[in-house]
């Protein structure tokens, strides 16, 4: 399978429009100890041709740019490889791009019943692009295995398992007052059924849990939310009084954070993705970036590619 990090960045990307942040200021003064970042994604294939999007940001138009393999193929009016999308989530960040991506060519989308509800009535993404382009809905619930078809309906050869990591509601949700819903966030555990390689994708994780330490088992690359350093980064920035855990991220560093558990992990491939714009170990010549590399764990960068 070739994995392709099209965004390793949260909502608002590195730097965000309206962020006085450090980060987002050393990058827009050309700092060598930080790289701009565009929005959460991912690509995923395993025959290098057909590709599936693993979120579709608000960047995507600008990450299929940069990436020759997702544009149209050579001597096509009109192509895509973009053989379809599977949603980890309903949030804005992650699931904008749909709305770029209205211009023709049929492909699927995938995603729980519960975010598929939410894109059909609170943010109706699926209604809107439907009147521009075959875009099948496939449900696709937590701890059930899915062949992923090609837009012809032959097999991908990837498989996708869904498994819950989190249940945060969007903000934009005024439908319903649960402020938890089954099936709002899911990691993807995706097999390539030729070699046998694992990826699992998980860029919400509220807790380390029983369903996510399973399915880093047999996984050969983890690609793992890494929003925010600490629980309070959030109110020491200043743009939010929640806690990182209270938006739905478990943080980084500390007790019980993730990066704790993943130094202990025996996988080749640790990475982190949907970084925040806040967060201190996107600077690469900061405590906080050497603290992760040395732990074995990648900071996730856009165009980073792997194979497993
Ligand atoms: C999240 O990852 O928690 C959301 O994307 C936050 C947001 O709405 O930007
Ligand atoms: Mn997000
Ligand atoms: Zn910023």
């Amino acid at each position: 399978m070739q994995i392709r990090i099209l965004g390793s960045a949260a909502g608002g990307g590195l730097p965000q429009w309206n962020c006085g942040c450090s980060n987002c200021v050393a990058v827009r003064n050309g700092s060598p100890h930080h790289q701009p970042r565009t929005q959460s994604s991912v690509a995923v294939s395993a025959d290098s041709a057909a590709w599936f999007l693993l979120n579709a940001s608000a960047d995507v138009r600008q990450q299929i740019g940069s990436f020759r393999a997702l544009g149209p193929p050579v001597d096509e009016m009109r192509g895509t490889s973009i053989a379809g999308c599977i949603l980890t989530d309903a949030e804005i960040d992650h699931t904008s791009g749909l709305l770029q991506l209205r211009e023709g060519n049929r492909f699927g989308v995938f995603s729980t019943a519960q975010v598929h509800g939410w894109l059909r009535r609170d943010f109706p993404i699926e209604p809107i692009v439907a009147t521009f382009a075959e875009r099948p809905w496939y449900e696709i619930e937590p701890d059930v295995s899915y062949d992923l078809p090609l837009p012809s309906g032959a097999p991908s050869n990837l498989r996708v398992r869904p498994f819950e990591t989190g249940r945060d509601v969007p903000r934009y949700v005024t439908s319903a007052s649960p402020d938890e819903a089954a099936g709002a966030v899911v990691g993807l555990r995706i097999e390539d059924r030729n070699t046998g390689g694992v990826l699992v994708y998980a860029p919400g994780v509220q807790a380390l849990s029983e369903r996510l330490i399973e399915a880093a088992g047999d996984a050969r690359c983890m690609l793992i939310d890494g929003t925010f350093w600490s629980d309070d980064e959030p109110a020491r920035s200043g743009f939010s009084t929640s806690t990182a855990r209270q938006m739905g991220h478990l943080p980084v560093s500390g007790e019980g954070g993730t990066l704790g558990w993943l130094s202990r992990l025996p996988i080749s491939h640790r990475v982190y993705v949907h970084i925040n714009n806040t967060n201190p170990m996107l600077d690469e010549s900061g405590l906080e970036w050497k603290q992760v590399s040395e732990a074995g764990v990648r900071v996730g960068a856009d165009g980073d590619t792997l194979e497993i």
